[in-house]
C-alpha cells in the first residue's frame, strides 16, 4: 500500500469536517464530490449557492448532501467577526474591519476552524500560499510547543531502498525563507512529528543538510547548521538526529559511513532538513522532476490543520491534500 493509500484508509476511519473556501471552483467541487462519495472527509464548500451549483454542473460533479455556506449571507458571520476582533484587536483590527474580513471566504473558513465548526481547511487552487498562510498564522497561530509554522514534503521515491521504503520527508520547502538556527531546530522537530504521525515512521532519523559533512568545510552558514543540530539535541534529546551532512552522506549508506562514521543517522536518514527555503524548494522539485518522486505537501506547527495547494493542482491533488488534513485533524 502506498503512503497516500494508507493516509486515505486512516482518513476513512474517523471522518473529519474539512472546509474548502474555494467552493465555487470546478476542481474543488469535483474533489468534494469524490471526498464525500469515498467517505474520506465531510467537505464544506464556501461560496454563493448559484456559483457552487454552476461549478458543479460544469465539472459534472454530484454535490448532493454536501454542506455549503455562503460567507456573504451567513448568519454566523457576526459571531465570527466578534471572535476575529477579539483575536486581532491588539493588532489594530477594528470591529468594522473584522465584519468585512469574515465575508471573505478565506477568513470565514479560517474562523470555522478556529471556532471548531470545522476540523481543518484546504485552499490554494486559486489563492497564493501567502493568501492562506497569513490569516492562518494570525488567527489559528502556532502550537504552544512550536516556535514556527513550516512545511513537510512527503517524497515517495521510485527507489524503495531510500528512507522508509522509498519515502523521504523534506522540510521546509514552502514557508520560512531564511530560518535561524533555532527555527531550523523547530522545523526538524515538527518534520519528525509529521513523519511519525502522518507517514507512520516508527523511527524518524533526521539529517540537517549542508554542503559540508561533519566539519569538512568551514563557513558561517555551516556554523548555523551545527548550532541548529545542538539546539535540536537539547529540545528533543530522544530524537535520532545529526548534521551537518551532505545530501549523499545523509541517504547513501556507504557514503554516510565514510563521511560521518559513527553517526546515528548518516546513510539512512528518512527526514531531511534543508538549510533554507531556496534549497528546500529547489531540492523537492529536483526529487520530483528528475528523481520521479510523487510529492505531497503539508503544513506543520499550526494549532489546527490548514493546508495549501499549488494553483496548478489536479482534482486528485485536492483529494489527497484533504485526506492528509483529515488525518492531521485526528491527532
Ligand atoms: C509565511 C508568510 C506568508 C508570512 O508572511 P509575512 O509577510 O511574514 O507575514 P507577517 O510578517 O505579516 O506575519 C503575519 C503573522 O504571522 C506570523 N508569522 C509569520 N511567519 C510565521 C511562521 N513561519 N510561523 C509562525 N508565525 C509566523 C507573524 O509573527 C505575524 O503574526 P502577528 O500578526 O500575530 O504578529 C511569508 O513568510 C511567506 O510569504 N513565505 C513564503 C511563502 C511562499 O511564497 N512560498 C512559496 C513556495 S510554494
Amino acid at each position: 500500500m502506498s503512503m497516500i493509500e494508507k493516509v486515505k484508509a486512516k482518513a476513512k476511519s474517523d471522518i473529519k469536517k474539512i472546509v474548502l473556501p474555494e467552493g465555487d471552483e470546478e476542481r474543488t467541487v469535483k474533489a468534494a464530490s469524490i471526498l464525500k462519495a469515498e467517505g474520506l472527509a465531510e467537505p464544506v464548500l464556501l461560496g454563493s449557492p448559484e456559483k457552487i451549483k454552476a461549478a458543479a454542473d460544469k465539472a459534472g460533479a454530484d454535490i448532493t448532501g454536501i454542506a455549503t455556506e455562503d460567507p456573504e449571507t451567513s448568519p454566523i458571520a457576526a459571531e465570527y467577526a466578534d471572535a476575529l476582533y477579539e483575536i486581532r484587536k491588539n493588532k489594530g483590527v477594528t470591529p468594522e474591519d473584522a465584519a468585512k474580513l469574515v465575508r471573505d471566504p478565506m477568513y470565514y473558513g479560517i474562523m470555522m476552524v478556529k471556532t471548531g465548526d470545522a476540523d481543518g481547511l484546504v485552499s490554494g487552487a486559486v489563492h497564493t500560499t501567502g493568501d492562506m498562510l497569513r490569516p492562518a498564522l494570525q488567527i489559528i497561530k502556532t502550537k504552544p510547543e512550536m516556535k514556527v509554522v513550516s512545511s513537510s514534503f512527503l517524497m515517495d521515491c521510485p527507489n524503495k531502498s531510500l528512507g522508509e521504503d522509498g519515502l523521504l520527508v523534506y522540510a521546509d520547502c514552502v514557508v520560512m525563507p531564511a530560518p535561524t538556527a533555532e527555527e531550523l531546530a523547530y522545523i526538524a522537530i515538527a518534520a519528525a512529528d509529521t513523519a511519525k504521525r502522518l507517514c507512520g515512521f516508527t523511527e524518524p532519523r533526521v539529517a540537517f543538510l549542508s554542503f559540508s559533512s561533519k566539519g569538512s568545510a568551514k563557513h558561517d552558514s555551516v556554523n548555523k547548521i551545527q548550532q541548529a543540530v545542538a539546539l535540536a539535541h537539547e529540545l528533543a534529546p530522544d530524537l535520532l538526529l545529526d548534521g551537518e551532512l551532505q545530501y549523499d552522506a545523509a541517504i547513501v549508506p556507504e557514503i554516510g559511513a565514510s563521511k560521518a562514521p559513527g553517526s546515528p543517522v548518516a546513510g539512512r536518514a528518512n527526514v531531511l532538513i534543508f538549510p533554507d527555503l531556496q534549497a528546500g524548494n529547489i531540492g523537492y522539485k529536483i526529487t520530483q522532476r528528475v528523481g520521479g518522486a510523487d510529492c505531497f505537501a503539508v503544513l506543520q506547527g499550526l494549532n489546527m490543520p490548514c493546508n495549501d495547494l499549488s494553483r496548478g493542482c489536479s482534482v486528485e491533488d485536492i483529494v489527497n491534500t484533504v485526506a492528509m488534513t483529515a488525518v492531521q485533524a485526528q491527532i
